[in-house]
């Protein structure tokens, strides 16, 4: 039964042309997200996952397939019902003072997204909602006075939060959102991000570079490499009984590299390089790299497929 479900993404593909070439930066993924879950998307640099954040928000046109929403395909939708529906699917970015407006003060910017989303009647309303979200995300009101590059890149990115939260989101794509903060600033925006989840019931799609926060807040994982969904399972199995090599490859790299405090390397410590998109290489992508291909694996592609309840992997070899 999908009674729950909020989003299904099926057989989305992205391309982009870049000087006569063809780029394929998501391929074919499909996924369903349940009301109040997390889906965990993680894969090195280059991997599609903000390409396919962007598609799910129809910020990016889909080039295939569909995104439905609370069962509305969202390419159906004229741009004033876009508007409305973009109130329940927000974003929250990794560097929050490049999303914010810098000539704005923190609530001005706050009460802006309500404005334009026409929510709350009065600007005493929209004040006061205003001041309970700084509450709420840990801010102390004299900060909706200021200017988001006087403050911290933690509050700023708890300005961000707030923001994302003005419009009562059903879902939000959090794409990298504690890259660039401070180890101990990171697990207090994870905390954050928890619960208001649960307070909320927010389904999130979760990007992170970080496989160790993935697995912390995520229901579902989905794996991707070269644009394409290799791995796909309940976050614990993933983590606990990974099938694909890369899916074991970036699990394994998790406990080698040592935590910096910007945190944004972890997945750059892989084996060999990730291959051209323009070009991507015969059979499965990632034979090149793969210590356990065959001739096989040089030559067909193997197809994303169940290997057990809700556990998809792509490798001719797994299991
Ligand atoms: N607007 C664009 N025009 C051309 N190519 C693009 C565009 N946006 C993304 N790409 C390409 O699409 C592929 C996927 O990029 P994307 O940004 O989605 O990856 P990512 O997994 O989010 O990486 P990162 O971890 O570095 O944020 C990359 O090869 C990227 O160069
Ligand atoms: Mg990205």
């Amino acid at each position: 039964m999908q009674g729950d479900t909020l989003l299904q993404v099926e057989g989305v593909s992205k391309r982009f042309k870049v000087r006569g070439r063809t780029l394929h930066a998501v391929e074919h993924v499909s996924f369903d997200l349940e009301a109040g879950k997390t889906l965990g998307l993680v894969g090195e640099s280059g991997s599609g996952k903000s390409t396919l954040g962007r598609v799910v928000l129809r910020l990016l046109e889909a080039d295939e397939g569909r995104v439905v929403f609370q069962g509305q395909d969202l390419a159906k939708l004229s741009a004033k019902e876009l508007r409305a529906r973009r109130r329940d699917m927000q974003i929250i970015f990794q560097n929050p003072l490049a999303s914010l407006n810098t000539r704005m003060t923190v609530a001005a910017a706050i009460e802006d997204a309500m404005i334009i989303q026409k929510m709350g009647d009065s600007a005493a309303e929209r004040r006061k909602r205003t001041d309970e979200l700084l509450e709420r995300v840990g801010l102390p009101l004299s900060a909706g006075r200021a200017f988001p590059f006087e403050l911290s890149g933690g509050q700023q990115q708890r300005v961000g939060i707030a923001r994302a939260l003005a419009l009562r989101p059903k879902m939000v794509v959090c794409d990298e959102p504690i890259s660039a903060l401070d180890v101990s600033i990171q697990v207090q925006i994870i905390e954050l991000l928890r619960d208001l989840q649960r307070e909320l019931n927010m389904a999130y799609i979760f990007i992170s570079h970080n496989l160790g926060v993935v697995q912390l807040l995520s229901d579902t994982v989905m794996v991707l490499y070269l644009g394409e969904v290799v791995e796909q399972a309940q976050s614990q199995k993933l983590f606990e009984a990974a099938q694909h090599p890369y899916t074991q490859t970036l699990i394994n790299s998790i406990l080698k590299v040592p935590k910096t405090s910007a945190d944004k390397r972890p997945l750059v410590a892989l084996p060999g390089e990730m291959p051209s998109p323009f070009s991507p290489p015969s059979g499965c992508p990632y034979h090149p790299r793969c210590a356990l291909a065959t001739d096989r694996c040089k030559s067909e592609k193997p197809l994303l497929r169940k290997i057990s309840a809700g556990h998809l992997a792509a490798c001719h070899y797994a299991n």
